[in-house]
């Protein structure tokens, strides 16, 4: 038996649907029902989770991470975490855990904390996107800077660790100069120990498709928030996340690391992996069942490649590749760190056409084997 020590659960409310957003998630206009339907399908789930686990020879260890993400976990209230405690827990919680909650500004409460708290939690993420007003109506938030502010304030004085969202490449930045340093001062004031930085990915029927900032704009952007936060002492240890040391999220990292990690909920998606197979599973959102896709040796090494280059613990030196390796170091775009390749910032920035520059030479060095 392997035993698996992570869970991830996907909460699919939102009480107003961004039209950026491309997660599964519902409109939580009858919460009551929702709600309901939501335990039903997580019981079942359970039910049907234990089977997929036992049939690939996993079983579970007290948890060392847990993620509620979504849509919007902070909707499921103060009776979600109870029946989290009693119906999905499928055992201890370790003593030294990673507990992460994400939060919508607009949909807490002080008992929502402490009744998540009493369960476990201990890390909030908060979805802030923006410190400006105008930009966060732009983005279609439905919340409000003073929401933001206001449990911001709460989680520092009750000394919570908290991640916060920061969105780059909002439609208009250019034409209307955002100030994004101002912004980042004015996060920084709350003393987080750890920022999502991501850039917006719309879709082409995105209402702002027209009024995209170009990609030289977007990577100044991202780069001087990357220099800034850098500058400050924040380790920038994967593409889109920035740490204190010692706050690097543990349970992105055992998904970036390609250890197993197991998930429920609608979309939630597990990985599962022993020294001779792994497997992926999807949750389908209409009834309590999973996808599961085995992964080729192949398969598995190319998601390797990718998930090194994503983070800072970067590639194991190749020198069959080292044409490519040392064009990218001269470039600027990756450093050697003994037997490692490790992308910089402007690496990351780059990182899909770096890819594909890996996989041609990597085609190219197999042909002449
Ligand atoms: C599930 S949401 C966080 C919790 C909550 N739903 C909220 O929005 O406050 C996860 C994060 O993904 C990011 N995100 C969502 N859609 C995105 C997109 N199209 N491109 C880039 N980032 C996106 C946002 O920064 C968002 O905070
Ligand atoms: S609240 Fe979060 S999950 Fe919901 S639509 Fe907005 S960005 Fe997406």
């Amino acid at each position: 038996m392997t035993r698996v020590s992570s869970l991830y659960v996907h909460v699919p409310f939102c009480r107003h649907l961004c039209n950026y957003c491309d997660f599964y998630k519902q409109k939580f206009d009858a919460p009551d029902l929702q709600i309901e339907k939501f335990h039903q399908f997580l019981e079942a789930s359970v039910l049907r989770h234990e089977q997929l686990l036992a049939d690939a020879e996993f079983a579970w260890a007290p948890l060392e991470t847990i993620y509620l993400g979504g849509g919007t976990p902070s909707l499921w209230g103060v009776d979600g975490a109870a029946f989290f405690r009693d119906r999905i827990l499928p055992g201890p919680l370790a003593e030294e855990r990673e507990f992460t909650m994400e939060v919508d500004p607009g949909t807490w409460t002080p008992a929502l904390l402490e009744a998540w708290q009493g369960v476990g939690v201990t890390r909030i993420s908060v979805g802030t996107q923006s410190l400006d007003p105008a930009f966060l109506k732009i983005l279609d938030r439905s919340h409000s800077l003073e929401q933001s502010f206001d449990l911001l304030g709460e989680l520092q004085r009750r000394h919570w660790n908290f991640s916060l969202d920061f969105l780059l490449g909002v439609p208009f930045s250019k034409a209307r100069g955002r100030n994004i340093k101002a912004e980042l001062d004015r996060l920084l004031e709350f003393s987080p120990k750890h920022m999502s930085l991501y850039i917006l990915n719309a879709r082409s029927k995105y209402p702002h498709a027209q009024a995209m900032p170009d990609d030289d704009y977007v990577r100044e952007e991202y780069l001087f928030v990357s220099d800034y936060l850098r500058g400050l002492g924040f380790h920038h240890y994967e593409v889109s996340n920035f740490a204190l040391p010692g706050f690097e999220s543990k349970h992105n990292l055992r998904y970036w690391r390609g250890e197993n990690v197991a998930a429920l909920g609608p979309t939630g998606t597990g990985y599962l992996a022993t020294e001779t197979k792994a497997l992926r599973y999807k949750w389908k959102v209409t009834k309590a069942d999973v996808e599961v896709e085995q992964l080729t040796a192949s398969e598995l090494a190319l998601e390797q490649t990718y998930l090194g280059l994503r983070t800072s613990d970067g590639l194991k030196f190749n020198s069959e590749l080292s044409g490519v390796y040392n064009s990218w170091q001269t470039q600027g775009y990756a450093t050697r760190d003994g037997d490692r390749l490790k992308l910089t910032s402007r690496g990351f920035v780059m990182l899909d056409s770096l890819m594909d520059d890996l996989f041609r030479h990597e085609a190219l060095a197999n042909r002449h084997k």
